[in-house]
């Protein structure tokens, strides 16, 4: 049975497929989160410049690397560039601002959050197309800062105009993705085109109050009888779920039992019939569906 503790980029270069999230994670919080989740295996963390917490990110992650606990080389950071900073002139000094607060000299990835632009006071700014501001990240690979470049929440007619337009292959696709939204088609799209996908919000946000919300997934049956049958949580059988789809997942806590549920997953696998009834549960569901964003000519979701 495959572990799958890491993948192959389109590069070669190896990315760990469990990853800490940290949307949400209240500063006090976020820091003790990155130390326990290095402490108990994490080597990838997905971090954002619009979360606003990527200094105590960073605090944690100076210290584990000065106290020996992990090396730089071992670690996996990604970031984000956020919406208000896609003109080509802003795009270094956005990346700039975060390696400062991570304490880095270079991120292994740099994510375009989203295809769409927005003005500092976050109304839609339709000036500027997603091509300028890829442009502008390629030369953060060129010069060093970013060692690669990658796509959250494009769809796949916009991810086609990347690799046709673009000088340098998107190495992952961010987006959502849990039972109730397998996105098999654009999943399927971007492995055979060599860009990996994480899938975020991997719990559909467990505790997260949405009236609309179909049920809370670690209490569907299907998930807590599998749970039952490899001597698993409902959230590992999650986790694991994606990684049987050789997708990278990013499940947040600030929680250390959570932490460190979430990574011990490399020790059972689904049967094909296991992953139907996963497959099976899906109902196109998002719980980002960014309605705020949906008169922009450029907003990608179409369900
Ligand atoms: N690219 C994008 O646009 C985008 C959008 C959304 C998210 N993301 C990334 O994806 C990450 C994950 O998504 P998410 O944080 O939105 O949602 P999520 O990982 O699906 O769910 C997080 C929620 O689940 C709880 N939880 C975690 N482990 C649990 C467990 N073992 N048992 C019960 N509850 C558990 C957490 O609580 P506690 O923390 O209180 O333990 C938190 O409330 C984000 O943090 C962020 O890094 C990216």
């Amino acid at each position: 049975m495959p572990e799958r503790r890491v993948v192959s980029l389109h590069d070669g270069s190896q990315m760990p497929t469990v990853g800490l999230g940290t949307w949400k994670a209240e500063p006090s919080k976020v820091g003790n989160a990155v130390s326990v989740a290095i402490r108990e295996g994490y080597r990838h963390i997905d971090c954002a410049a619009v979360y606003g917490n990527e200094g105590e990110v960073g605090q944690a992650l100076i210290e584990s690397m000065q106290s020996g606990v992990v090396k730089r080389e071992e670690m996996f950071i990604v970031s984000k560039l956020w919406n208000a900073d896609h003109q080509h002139a802003k795009v270094k000094p956005a990346l700039e601002r975060s390696l400062k607060l991570l304490n880095l000299d270079y991120i292994d990835l740099y994510l375009m959050h989203w295809p769409l632009a927005m003005h500092d006071d976050r109304s839609l700014n339709f000036d500027i197309h997603f091509m300028e501001t890829w442009k502008a990240m390629e030369e953060l690979v060129d010069c060093g800062l970013a060692r690669h470049i990658g796509l959250s929440n494009f769809n796949q007619a916009q991810i086609s105009e990347v690799l046709s337009s673009g000088r340098i292959h998107p190495a992952v696709l961010q987006i959502e993705n849990h039972p109730y939204l397998t996105q098999t088609e654009l999943v399927e799209f971007c492995l055979s085109n060599n860009i990996q996908v994480t899938a975020y919000c991997p719990l559909a946000r467990a505790g997260f109050p949405r009236p609309d919300r179909p049920g809370n997934l670690l209490e569907h049956p299907t998930v807590c009888s599998i749970a039952a049958a490899h001597n698993a949580t409902p959230t590992q059988v999650l986790v694991r779920f994606q990684l049987e789809r050789g997708i990278t997942v990013i499940p947040k806590s600030v929680t250390a039992e959570r932490i460190k549920e979430n990574i011990q997953v490399f020790a059972f696998s689904f049967s094909d019939e296991e992953m139907k009834s996963l497959h099976a549960i899906n109902l196109d569901w998002r719980i980002v569906p960014n309605e705020g964003c949906r008169e922009h000519p450029l907003f990608p979701f179409s369900l």
